[in-house]
């Protein structure tokens, strides 16, 4: 092209003639979901409100990962092979390192080259596993309240999901309670099994309840899966966050390690939920079908953060690094340092066992009768939208409504309680506290 040469624009007028092809029913028609209300929520707030809006909503962490997966990450860049395609299954550095580290609590060699795959976060995998297994009306039982994503990941395949809530403590608004005291209804779960039922979700340590769940309720569960043939997927991304013993699912039988999927996230691992590298690890028979699955869908992960995870898991096992202790330290703190306001405040709550969620009962907040709310907390919406969006607008505190977590038909079962994600820093909690007393004047007793 010469310095002479000029480019006319060729852009055709728009004109009002073109119907555009429909969305598939899958994707259209779903309403607007909780972490698109609640951000325009905060946006509006923090324009009005003269102090900053503080973020106790989505579960990402207001902190870097640590210097030694940061600098992992780094020299990953610097490596040419870094830079290309992946094994579509996972580098095998990474699939290595993943078997090492959960040898130990599996019992068990692992077999890096068919027991693992690599995959775009925890998510991506579970879609993997949910399209590998899943056909035109196949059931899958989740616990409520749920992790949100599992539902759309079971649904797109073509799969129908069976719900069976956990059921809390009744006294639970005049006391505080712990997690464990969240329990499966055992009748329940044996009613909604059927031949259709291929897969159960489990998650442990339990978003957003706090639940670990205990080796007698994975044994029942396990036993339920075994007598009927369906595999567990066993959502296990906060496996580094407990305060109480953890059981995993994969090692209760060897009937169990044939039938469990086991789910990580170098996100959850390493506080890095922006790296999107995840992982299942289970019975070659289902990883190769997982794997295929995973292929289609995305092909192969992001190499330089696989590799930065595959370093990282290789330093955090040096018998000199304390990462994981220092970590489960850390987050008791984070509780310690919280959880004190509801105490204040005569609020309960559910005393968290794992993760980095607390659930606060706000049964006795009294929001002012004449209070405005928009339609999108409103219709269609139970009442935690409400405290939720109340609580950020007049509070400047961002958190999360659970009901977003339960089928319609179960949102009564949450609508008292708001979720609260201690994953930032001290600091952080600390201001969030101060600014929390300012519920003080809104209190019931
Ligand atoms: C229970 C649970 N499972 C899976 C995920 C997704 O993990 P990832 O970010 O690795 O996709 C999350 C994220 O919040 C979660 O809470």
């Amino acid at each position: 092209m010469t310095s002479s040469t000029t480019i006319t624009s060729t852009a055709v007028p728009k004109t009002t003639s073109v119907t555009l092809p429909k969305p598939s029913p899958k994707i259209a028609g779903q309403a607007k979901d909780v972490w698109t209300i609640v951000n325009e929520a905060a946006a509006e707030a923090q324009a009005s409100l003269p102090f900053p809006v503080l973020n106790l909503g989505q579960g990402f962490f207001s902190y870097n990962p640590p210097e030694f997966a940061i600098r992992a990450a780094q020299d990953a860049l610097n490596d040419v092979s870094c830079n290309q395609y992946s094994h579509t299954k996972g580098r095998p550095s990474l699939r290595k390192a993943l078997a090492a580290a959960y040898e130990p609590s599996f019992g068990r060699k692992i077999n890096w080259e068919s027991e693992v795959v690599v995959t775009s976060g925890a998510n991506e995998g579970m879609f993997s596993a949910f399209t590998a297994f899943l056909s035109d009306g196949d059931e899958v039982v989740v616990f409520e309240p749920f992790f949100d994503q599992y539902i759309s990941n079971i649904q797109l395949p073509g799969g129908k999901v069976v719900y069976v809530p956990l059921v809390p403590p009744p006294d639970n608004d005049v006391r505080t309670v712990s997690s464990s005291e969240w329990k499966v209804d055992f009748e329940d779960l044996q009613s909604k099994i059927s031949p259709r039922t291929k897969m159960i979700v489990v998650n442990s340590p339990h978003n957003p309840v706090g639940k670990v769940f205990s080796r007698e309720e994975l044994e029942k569960i396990g036993q339920i899966a075994v007598e009927n043939n369906i595999i567990v997927l066993s959502d296990e991304v906060y496996d580094r966050l407990y305060y109480k013993p953890f059981t995993r699912m994969a090692t209760l039988s060897p009937e169990l390690q044939q039938l469990t999927l086991t789910v990580g996230s170098a996100g959850k691992t390493f506080s890095a939920t922006g790296w999107r590298v995840g992982w299942l690890i289970g019975d070659a028979e289902l990883i190769k079908y997982v794997s295929a699955a995973h292929t289609r869908i995305c092909f192969a992960v992001n190499s330089p953060l696989q590799e930065a995870t595959a370093v990282a898991l290789q330093e955090a096992a040096k018998a000199e690094n304390t990462f994981f202790v220092d970590h489960v330290e850390a987050y008791k703190q984070k509780f310690r340092i919280f959880n004190r306001i509801w105490d204040e405040l005569g609020l309960t709550y559910t005393d968290p066992e794992g993760g980095y969620f607390v659930l606060v009962n706000f049964s006795k907040v009294k929001i002012p009768d004449d209070y405005q709310f928009p339609e999108d907390v409103t219709v269609g919406r139970a009442k935690d939208f409400q405290i939720a969006y109340w609580l950020i607008k007049e509070i400047g505190v961002v958190t999360i409504p659970p009901t977003e977590f339960y089928h319609p038909e179960h949102a009564h079962l949450a609508e008292k309680y708001l979720r609260f994600a201690v994953c930032k820093t001290d600091d952080y909690l600390e201001q969030a506290v101060e600014r929390l007393r300012l519920l003080k004047p809104y209190i019931q007793h």
